[in-house]
C-alpha cells in the first residue's frame, strides 16, 4: 500500500492483514464462557414469569428441591435477606434480581435452582409452583402516561409511570423559527424494539474460593472492569478479591453490558454453595430479557425557506425503557446522545425533548451497535430530510447538498451543543452518487414509473457520534469515560499490549497490534493484545458505542509515544550521542546525517535490560489512561436502490453503495468487514425485525423463527467506498467506524422504499418493512386489487 509509512512486513496502519484472532475462531479453537470447565462445577437455570404484570402470591419450592441432583432453589426472598434482591441498574434506577411483591414483564426472572446438570436444572425449574394473581398491562407508551393507567412502580416514591424529562436547545428561538417558516415538513417515525442477538448468549461462571476467598468470575462483559467495581460495590465484597474474566466473545452489539440477574444469582449461588456456579441462557431467554434497543417514538419537524434552507429543527420523543430503566449510557445523558439528531446540516436552532416512561416490557434501551440512541437520530434526521425534499418537490440529494455543513465550518458548533470534530459530507456524497450512478437512476426511475413499475433511491448521509468520552462530561455509574493500554517490550524486542477494552469479534488483538507497530516499528506479528482479564489488563471502561479505536486506540498510541521518549535516550547511550542529533523512522533511530550509525527497536530493546544509560530504570515499558479531548464525529452517504414487485410486494434491494469516513484507517480489511456486517444488521432492522408484543404483554418474537436473521440469501451485494477526513484530535486521525453501518443504513432502506411509492402520496413508512405492509399500500392506493 503507497499511503503507508510501514513495510508490510511491519504491518503498522493501512494494511489489510489478516485476523491474528481467526487462526483460532476458524479452527474452532475459541475460548467462549461456555466453554469453562471446572471442577466440582453446579448450573443454575432460571424460573421465569409467564405473565406481564402480576402479584406474586407464593413460591413453593418443595417439589423442585426433592429431585434428585437438585441443590438449592433461590427465591427473591432469599436475596432481600442479604438485601440484594434488588440491583442498581447503570442509570439511576434499581432492578429486581429476583422478583419479590410482584412481576412486571414476561419472562422476569423469579427463583434460581442449581442442580449438578444443567438439565437437571432445567427440569428441577419446571416443578417450581409460582402462585400469580394477574394485574392490568401496558405494552402502550402513550397509555402508560395516562392519568388513570395503572401504576407498575409501586417501589418508587413517584406514583406514576414517567421516568424522565429531558429537554435540549433553545425552544423560544425554534418556536420561533417554526412560525415564520415557508415551508415545515412532519414525521413520525417509530423505531421498533429491536435486539442485538449475538451469536454467543449471555452467561456467566462465579468461582468462589473459600480457600483463598477469591471470587472469579468468567463473564460475557463487554466492561469487565466497569463490572468488577459493581460487583464489589453492590454485593460489598473487596474488589481486589474480585477476577472478571472475559474470554472469548461471540458478539455483544451492546446486549453485554448490562449487569443480568444470571451473573447475581450465579455469584450468590457460588457464596452459598461454594463451588463454581454456571449459567448459561437459552437463546430465547436472550431474546425475551435482555438489553432491548430502541423503541423511540418519534416526532420530527423541519422548517425550511421556499429554496430549501432548513432553519429549523423539532423533536419530541416518547422513550419506552420497559420495566426498569436499565439502559446503559453516560449518566449525564438520559437520551443518550441523541441530541446528534440535527444530523449533517447547517442551521441556527433546534429544540429536543424526550420523555422516558415504564411498560410491561423487558427492561433495556441498549446501545446496540449505536453510541447510545444515534442510531435513532441519525433515522430520524435523514427520514425528515426526506419528507421535506417531498414537500418541496425537491430532490432529496439537492436538499442534502444544499444544507450540508460546510468543510470550512469545523469544528462546527451543533444547534443542540455539539462540537462536531471533523467532516467533509459533499465529499462523501460525490463518492456515492459517482458509484451509484445517481444520475441515471433517476432517469431510470421515471421512465419505470411511466410503465407503472416500482423503483426507489434511497439517501442517507448521517453523521454519528463516537469514542466517548471526554471525562468532564461522560461517566458510566459514575466512573469517568477514559480507557487505557499497557505496552510491555520484552528484552527481544517482542511486546506485549494489554487494554482496558474487550473485544467482541471486532479484530483488536489484530488492529492495536497495528498501532503498535506503526508507533514502535515493531512487527505486528511480534506484538500479542491481551484484554478482558480484571487482574491484569490496565483499567478501562470497555468496549460498546465505537470507542475502542477513538480511546483505547489513542491510550496505544500515547503509551507507544512514551516507549520511544525512552528509547530514544536509550538510543543516545548506544550511539554514544545527543538525543536532539537523533532522528526516527519507524523501527530505528539514526544519527542525522549518518544514517548507517543507527539501532533498531530490537536493539534498544535488548539494552533496556542489559546495557541502560546509569541511572535509568530497567525495562521498555508504559501505561496510558486516554481521556479523549472531545468525541470523534465518523460519517457517510449510503444509497440504497429498491425493485418493489407490485404483486406481493417484495422488496429486492438492487444495489447498496455505502460510502464511509472514518478518518485514518488501520485496517481497511476490517473496516470492509465490520460494515459489511452492521449494514446486514440495518437490512434486518429496516424489513425483518421487531420485538412486538400483544395486549397482555405476551412477546411475540422469542424465537429467531420471528425474530428474523438475514442468511446470505436474504443479503444483497454491499459496495464499499470511502472518503478520509482525519480527526484533528486524534493522535492519529482516527474515528471508529463499527457501529457505522447500522446507524447510517435504516434510514437508506426506508427512504429508497418510500421513494419508490411516493409518487403515491407515500411519505413514511415504519419498520420493518415487511412486504404485506406495501402489498397493502398498493391495494389502499388502488394500484392492485
Ligand atoms: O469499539 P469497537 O471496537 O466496537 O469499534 P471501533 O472503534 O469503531 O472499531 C472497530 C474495528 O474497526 C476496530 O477493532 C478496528 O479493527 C477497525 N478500525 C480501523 O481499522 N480503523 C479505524 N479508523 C476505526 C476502526
Amino acid at each position: 500500500m503507497g499511503s503507508c509509512r510501514t513495510s508490510p512486513e511491519v504491518g503498522g496502519m493501512g494494511h489489510s492483514i489478516k485476523r491474528k484472532e481467526d487462526l483460532r475462531f476458524l479452527q474452532g479453537k475459541g475460548n467462549y464462557v461456555d466453554d469453562i470447565q471446572l471442577p466440582d462445577m453446579v448450573y443454575g437455570h432460571i424460573v421465569r414469569s409467564p405473565y406481564a404484570h402480576a402479584r406474586l402470591k407464593g413460591i413453593n419450592t418443595a417439589e423442585a428441591l426433592k429431585l434428585p441432583g437438585v441443590l438449592a432453589v433461590i427465591t427473591g426472598e432469599d436475596l432481600a435477606k442479604a438485601n440484594l434482591a434488588w440491583m442498581p441498574t447503570l442509570f439511576f434506577d434499581k432492578q429486581m434480581v429476583l422478583a419479590t411483591g410482584k412481576v412486571l414483564f414476561q419472562a422476569q426472572e423469579v427463583a434460581f435452582v442449581v442442580a449438578e446438570d444443567p438439565y437437571i436444572a432445567a427440569d428441577a425449574a419446571e416443578l417450581v409452583e409460582v402462585e400469580y394473581e394477574e394485574l392490568p398491562v401496558l405494552v402502550d407508551p402513550h397509555k402508560a402516561l395516562d392519568p388513570g393507567a395503572p401504576l407498575l412502580r409501586e417501589d418508587r416514591e413517584q406514583k406514576d409511570n414517567h421516568i424522565f424529562h429531558w429537554e435540549v436547545g433553545d425552544r423560544s428561538a425554534t418556536d420561533k423559527a417554526f412560525e415564520e417558516a415557508e415551508v415545515k415538513a412532519k414525521v413520525h417515525a417509530f423505531f421498533p424494539r429491536c435486539h442485538p442477538s449475538p451469536l454467543e448468549t449471555c452467561g456467566c461462571v462465579a468461582d468462589f474460593s473459600p480457600a483463598t476467598e477469591r471470587l472469579t468470575i468468567y463473564l460475557t462483559s463487554q466492561a469487565p472492569h466497569v463490572h468488577r467495581t459493581l460487583f464489589a460495590l453492590v454485593g460489598g465484597i473487596p474488589e481486589n478479591n474480585i477476577r472478571v474474566i472475559s474470554p472469548d466473545i461471540g458478539g455483544g452489539f451492546g446486549n453485554k453490558v448490562p449487569i443480568y440477574p444470571g451473573y447475581v444469582c450465579a455469584v450468590v449461588a457460588s457464596l452459598t454453595l461454594k463451588r463454581p456456579v454456571k449459567w448459561i441462557e437459552t437463546r430465547s431467554e436472550n431474546l425475551q430479557s435482555t438489553g432491548f434497543a430502541r423503541d423511540y417514538h418519534m416526532t420530527a419537524e423541519l422548517a425550511a425557506s421556499k429554496a430549501g434552507k432548513i432553519q429549523a429543527m423539532r423533536v419530541k420523543t416518547l422513550a419506552d425503557h420497559g420495566a426498569f430503566n436499565a439502559a446503559a449510557q453516560p449518566t449525564k445523558f438520559p437520551a443518550g446522545l441523541f441530541s446528534i439528531c440535527t444530523g449533517a446540516y447547517d442551521y441556527p436552532t433546534a429544540f429536543c425533548e424526550v420523555d422516558g416512561v415504564y411498560t410491561n416490557k423487558a427492561p433495556g434501551g441498549i446501545a446496540y451497535r449505536c453510541s447510545f440512541r444515534v442510531t435513532e437520530a441519525a433515522y430520524l434526521i435523514e427520514r425528515a430530510v426526506d419528507v421535506l425534499a417531498l414537500e418541496l418537490k425537491m430532490d432529496p440529494v439537492e436538499l442534502r447538498r444544499k444544507n450540508f455543513i460546510a468543510p470550512h465550518k469545523f469544528p462546527y458548533a451543533s444547534p443542540l451543543g455539539w462540537s462536531y470534530d471533523s467532516g467533509n459530507y459533499d465529499a462523501a456524497m460525490q463518492v456515492a452518487l459517482d458509484t451509484i450512478g445517481y444520475d441515471a437512476l433517476r432517469k431510470e426511475q421515471a421512465e419505470k414509473r411511466e410503465k407503472g413499475e416500482l423503483m426507489g433511491i434511497g439517501v442517507s448521509s448521517f453523521v454519528e457520534v463516537v469514542g466517548a468520552g471526554p471525562s468532564h462530561t461522560f461517566d458510566i455509574a459514575g466512573i469517568k469515560m477514559f480507557d487505557s493500554a499497557e505496552i510491555r517490550v520484552h528484552p527481544t524486542g517482542k511486546a506485549m499490549c494489554r487494554m482496558g477494552t474487550k473485544s467482541q469479534g471486532q479484530g483488536h488483538e489484530t488492529t492495536y497490534a497495528q498501532i503498535v507497530a506503526e508507533e514502535l516499528g515493531i512487527p505486528a506479528a511480534d506484538v500479542t493484545v491481551e484484554e478482558g482479564d480484571t487482574d491484569t489488563a490496565p483499567y478501562g471502561l470497555g468496549t460498546y458505542a465505537s470507542r475502542s479505536i477513538p480511546v483505547s486506540g489513542a491510550a496505544t498510541a500515547m503509551a507507544a509515544r512514551k516507549i520511544r521518549e525512552k528509547a530514544k535516550k536509550i538510543a543516545a547511550h548506544l550511539l554514544e550521542c545527543s538525543e536532539e542529533d537523533l532522528e526516527w523512522e519507524p523501527g530505528k533511530f539514526s544519527v542525522k546525517g549518518a544514517p548507517s550509525k543507527s539501532k533498531t527497536i530490537q536493539d534498544i530493546a535488548f539494552a533496556a535490560y542489559t546495557n541502560m544509560p546509569a541511572g535509568m530504570e530497567a525495562g521498555l515499558e508504559a501505561v496510558d489512561y486516554y481521556d479523549p479531548p472531545n468525541l470523534t464525529f465518523p460519517f457517510g452517504t449510503y444509497i440504497c436502490v429498491v425493485d418493489i414487485d407490485k404483486g406481493t410486494g417484495e422488496i429486492k434491494v438492487r444495489r447498496f453503495v455505502a460510502v464511509d469516513d472514518c478518518g485514518n484507517i488501520i485496517n481497511p480489511m476490517i473496516v470492509e468487514g465490520q460494515i459489511h456486517g452492521g449494514l446486514t444488521e440495518g437490512l434486518a432492522i429496516a424489513f425483518m425485525q421487531e420485538i412486538s408484543y400483544d395486549e397482555n404483554g405476551n412477546m411475540q418474537g422469542g424465537t429467531f423463527m420471528d425474530y428474523l436473521i438475514p442468511t446470505s440469501v436474504e443479503t444483497p451485494h454491499w459496495e464499499t467506498g470511502k472518503t478520509c477526513t482525519p480527526s484533528p484530535h486524534h493522535p492519529f486521525g482516527a474515528k471508529g467506524v463499527g457501529e457505522s453501518p447500522n446507524v447510517g443504513s435504516p434510514a437508506a432502506f426506508v427512504n429508497a422504499v418510500v421513494d419508490s411509492l411516493s409518487h403515491l402520496g407515500v411519505k413514511h413508512i415504519d419498520m420493518p418493512i415487511a412486504p404485506w405492509k406495501v402489498w397493502n399500500i398498493l391495494k389502499e392506493k388502488g394500484v392492485v386489487s
